[in-house]
């Protein structure tokens, strides 16, 4: 370079502001994304820094609980908001105020609840877990992913991936069951089908795993509350959905509102920044949960808002959601030196890199579509049938009376019957009861004409006393051959803040089950609901019983393709259904009693009236004995085990294996088994199929230790099949 240029250039450098620099390299697409962020946060004032790790809402809220805001009310330079309208406009008219009138033109990310669905709203989560396929979940949420991108929303808050052994508590229905395994596993395909390969697509979202952690242990199922968790139980049962679901590159993870033995899980510093951040090396975005912020106050954690955010902050929470704590106290805070600016530097930090990964300095605006363009696309109607059809599980089939033989007259009876509101289930995202097809419509049109052979009434509501509706429901069921009754829980009584002091059904329900009974038709029960139910009482009066969840817009379509025999059911449990109530926490992976013969209920049975892991076929399959290629092995060696399972039925059908692991003798108790693999095939009626289960000693026979080591011991190991078992010996 001559003198002449060197002297041109260094002039030019002295001319320009710091801020004109960095403002060149962090608009550079092509550079780096770490260079990026570091060249933006390096021109930031505290206050710009501190708007990033706000975040308030906007729009129409249909939720009650939360009011969306205006545009004119937000500041520019906000770093996220909660979007809650279903098409782009009112986010580009916030975008453009965020762009053109913030000094440092910083586009916002927006987020949203769609759980189960955008506006093509499939089975809740906790049905999609007993579908036991994961590919097929991730494809829906790679449906839900486009629906809400192309709807303004970038962040979904979703895999919720809290293990939940208590059915009052109305929030199991938003995770995957009981099991850390079967959480873990779908954590990732969400993740997977979210965020695809790369999140700046026209069609993907950020995931946010939550609610970090422990909060399926409220006590007594109440929801918000207290939750005691030792550290063992915290690596054993609660982190290895988190884990899992890391390792699967979540851009998001939100926290909890319990208190962990002690520390509210929104300023816990060993989840957040020593497990989270730390061990995990997890480089994403931790955002609170609604106000949890300001709730350390009523939490006992915080004399004030000014000093719950200090607690947040310093224990790593990077967003405040609509707290304004960080907004009123942040700047503050590191003025006066409580909260170093690293602190707040890392957390912005995080927040730029999401953008960037969202590719929101790129295409800050999301182009007008329409509904049609977006939503209800039949190929993405055909997964939510496809996953209801799977995800719905054969309790009971007395005598084979399911499928039905043609021509049979029958009675759909109950409040359930024409319902379509309540199959969405909780948290339907933008998706509308006018969607959804109810059962009365999927057996109409199963079974054609004549109507003749389809009756229908009411019999009662879902709640109250009222008996009036009996006698007509008497009436219609005496004109049948049977009776397929449709009973379980309104759309509000599961999800958020809808805990519950009993799972049974109301009475008024029970006693119209009574009713039918007395008809001495044969009774086909359909329940459709958002945890599992107490049925001791219903059961018996029952021929067979089909629980059908929640399945969102596909509904009554699957539930008919079973009844008549269209679709064999493949689904199994992923949550115990308990004998009653009073049996809860009732779950499978639990450990063994000091007397095992001993300590049951003298006044009911202790077993749960179905099992983690049931589900009953139109086919019968038989499993072989397994076989593994090695009886003996090294702690860094392999082993696969295999079985074989032949359908020994009439019916071609989908059978899920559960490899389960137990390790009877440890340096710490195990839980009796614990699931660590699972395969569904379809076989053919008569046909015999392999699965396998490739074993790697640390990962599956091991366990994590309350300081989060994880080790395997020397000794024997059972792995169990179906009714089989096979030792293996680890040395
Ligand atoms: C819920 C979260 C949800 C958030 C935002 C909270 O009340 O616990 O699951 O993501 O609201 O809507």
């Amino acid at each position: 370079m001559n003198r002449t240029i060197i002297i041109g250039t260094v002039a030019l450098l002295t001319a320009l502001s710091p801020q004109t620099l960095w403002a060149q390299i962090y608009k550079d697409r092509h550079a780096p994304i770490e260079e990026r962020v570091e060249d933006l946060l390096s021109c930031m004032t505290l206050e710009e820094k501190v708007l990033q790790l706000h975040q308030r809402t906007i729009g129409k809220n249909k939720n009650s609980n939360n009011i969306g805001e205006k545009i004119k009310d937000i500041p520019a330079g906000i770093g996220s908001l909660i979007y809650y309208e279903d098409w782009p406009e009112v986010r580009n008219d916030m975008q453009k105020k965020a762009m053109e009138e913030s000094r440092l033109g910083i586009p916002i990310v927006f987020g949203y609840d769609a759980i189960h669905g955008y506006r093509t709203i499939y089975p809740i989560p906790l049905a999609q877990a007993c579908a036991w396929n994961p590919s097929l979940a991730e494809k829906a949420c790679a449906v839900s992913a486009r629906e809400a991108r192309m709807s303004g929303v970038d962040w979904t808050f979703s895999p919720m991936i809290d293990v939940a052994r208590d059915p009052r508590w109305g929030r199991v229905a938003e995770g995957y069951g009981e099991d850390p395994y079967t959480n873990g596993v779908f954590a990732a395909a969400s993740v997977r089908g979210y965020q695809g390969n790369k999140m700046d697509s026209k069609e993907n979202v950020a995931a946010c795993l939550k609610h970090y952690v422990g909060y399926g242990a409220s006590e007594a199922g109440r929801d918000y509350v207290y939750t005691e968790i030792s550290r063992q139980t915290l690596w054993d049962t609660y982190l290895p959905p988190y884990e899992m679901g890391v390792k699967a590159g979540a851009a998001t993870v939100m926290s909890a509102f319990n208190d962990i033995s002690g520390t509210p899980a929104t300023a816990h510093p060993y989840a957040l920044k020593e497990i989270l951040k730390g061990q995990w090396a997890f480089d994403g975005v931790i955002v609170s949960d609604w106000a949890a912020v300001k709730q350390l106050v009523p939490q006992g954690f915080a004399s004030s808002l000014k000093e719950a955010s200090l607690k947040s902050i310093r224990a790593g929470l990077d967003i405040d959601m609509v707290s304004e704590g960080y907004l009123n106290h942040l700047a503050e805070l590191v003025k006066e030196g409580s909260v170093p600016m690293e602190e707040v530097d890392e957390a912005v930090r995080r927040v730029l890199r999401l953008k960037f990964r969202l590719g929101l300095f790129e295409r800050p605006y999301t182009p007008e579509s329409s509904e049609s363009e977006r939503f209800l696309r039949p190929q993405d109607v055909a997964i939510a049938e496809r996953l209801a059809e799977e995800s719905m599980v054969l309790l009971k089939n007395k005598d084979n009376i399911l499928p039905l033989t043609a021509g049979k007259r029958i009675a759909l009876i109950g409040p359930m019957a024409k319902e379509q509101e309540a199959l969405l289930g909780s948290w339907k995202g933008q998706g509308k009861a006018e969607d959804v097809t109810s059962i009365w419509e999927g057996m109409r049109k199963e079974i054609g004409e004549p109507d003749s052979l389809l009756l229908y009434a009411k019999g009662c509501d879902f709640e109250k006393e009222d008996e009036s509706g009996f006698a007509e429901a008497r009436a219609v069921a005496g004109k049948a051959d049977i009776v397929v009754l449709c009973l379980g829980e309104k759309r509000s009584w599961s999800g958020e803040n809808a805990s519950r002091s009993t799972i049974a059904l109301p009475n008024i329900q029970e006693r119209l089950a009574e009713e039918m009974q007395k008809t001495g038709k044969p009774i086909v029960l359909l329940l459709s609901n958002g945890r599992p139910l107490e049925l001791c009482r219903i059961e018996p009066l029952c021929d067979a019983i089909l629980e059908i969840w929640q399945p969102g817009i596909a509904g009554g379509r699957p539930v008919a393709g079973i009844l008549t025999g269209r679709i064999n059911p493949s689904g199994k449990l992923a949550m115990t259904f308990p004998y009653s109530t009073g049996q809860i926490p009732v779950y499978y992976n639990r450990r063994g009693s000091a007397r095992r013969h001993q300590g049951f209920y003298q006044d009911i049975t202790s077993n749960p009236l179905y099992s983690f892991g049931y589900g009953l076929s139109y086919t019968t399959f038989e499993y072989g004995t397994p076989r593994a290629t090695a009886t003996t092995i090294g702690k860094d060696g392999t082993v696969t085990v295999g079985v074989e399972v032949t359908n020994t039925g009439q019916y071609d059908g989908t059978e899920t294996v559960h490899w389960y692991v137990s390790d009877p003798y440890c340096s710490i108790t195990r839980p009796l088994k614990e699931l660590k693999y699972f395969e569904k095939q379809l076989i053919k009626a008569g046909e015999t199929r392999k699965f396998h289960f490739h074993i790697d000693p640390l990962r599956d026979l091991g366990y994590v230790d309350g300081s989060g080591k994880r080790f395997v011991e020397s000794g024997e190991y059972v792995i169990s099949v179906g009714k089989e078992q096979i030792k293996i010996e680890v040395k």
